[in-house]
């Protein structure tokens, strides 16, 4: 049975006291969902990792990073290596996030290497993909998926740290979701490719988020679905109400459909 995935990317929002007063208020709401069926993942950023690590100590909440360095340390300004945010308390890191691929020129050899860092210095990783809708509405969308796949995964990577977050970049920020059929496909498409890559028995026990516009509305009827294995929460994560919604559909929909 895979234990589904809800993870909150903050991206590039919240001031200090923002953030702590929305970690304590996803706490709060917390203690009345079953947090033995979900995994509940906040990343917030880079300045914020300590004291929110501070804030949640004891609760089931684990602490993730929107990005890392491939390199262990090295004179690279501006940059943050894997084992300092293990240093900080983080337990996940997000590679390969569609912003990242699109604002910062991140593809295949480097986001390979950030992956294979993530893991070797001790973390999982969420490992990001999905389609543009150009590549979709040109029936793209299978090609680029498997590219995406076969450029950064192999039998090198510990299955058993990686996490894939199917996320279509036409969904993500703007309101627009795939459908349920939309994204159960992509997700079969992709567990199929884990396969090929790691043997049936241990894509089975992978998990693949669903990400893009992901709201109360609409979560448990992407996360009802067979292969949706939890979600990557943007926007909606960025209010305690929003996010325990999401939790509580990730909760009641736990074993799929
Ligand atoms: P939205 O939920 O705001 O669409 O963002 C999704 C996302 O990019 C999560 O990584």
């Amino acid at each position: 049975m895979r234990k589904p995935l809800v993870a909150g990317n903050w991206k590039m929002f919240k001031l200090r006291a923002e953030a702590i007063s929305l970690v304590k208020g996803i706490q709060d709401g917390l203690k009345g969902i079953d947090t033995g069926k979900v995994e509940v993942l906040v990343c917030p950023p880079y300045p914020w990792l300590e004291a929110v690590g501070s804030a949640l100590r004891g609760s089931p909440i684990l602490l993730g990073a929107q990005n890392a360095h491939e390199a262990k340390e090295g004179a690279f300004t501006g940059e943050v290596a894997v084992p300092m945010l293990k240093d900080a308390g983080c337990s996940y890191v997000i590679i390969g996030h569609s912003e990242r691929r699109q604002h910062f020129g991140e593809r295949g050899d480097r986001l390979h290497r950030k992956v294979r860092a993530v893991l070797e210095y001790g973390l999982k990783v969420i490992y990001c993909i999905g389609e543009t809708l150009e590549e979709r509405e040109a029936g793209r969308t299978e090609a680029v998926l498997e590219r995406q796949i076969d450029e950064v995964l192999a039998t090198d990577v510990d299955a058993a740290r990686l996490v894939v977050a199917y996320e279509p970049v036409w969904a993500i920020g703007t309101g627009r979701t795939a459908t349920t059929d939309q994204a159960q496909q992509a997700h079969v498409f992709i567990r199929g490719k884990l396969g090929g890559i790691f043997g049936l028995q241990v894509a089975q026990g992978l998990r693949i988020q669903y990400g893009g516009s992901v709201k109360p509305a609409n979560a448990a009827g992407l996360l009802g679905q067979k292969d949706i294995d939890g979600a990557l929460v943007g926007g909606a994560c960025l209010a305690a109400g929003d996010f325990l919604a999401i939790i509580a559909a990730a909760v009641a929909t736990a074993g799929g459909a």
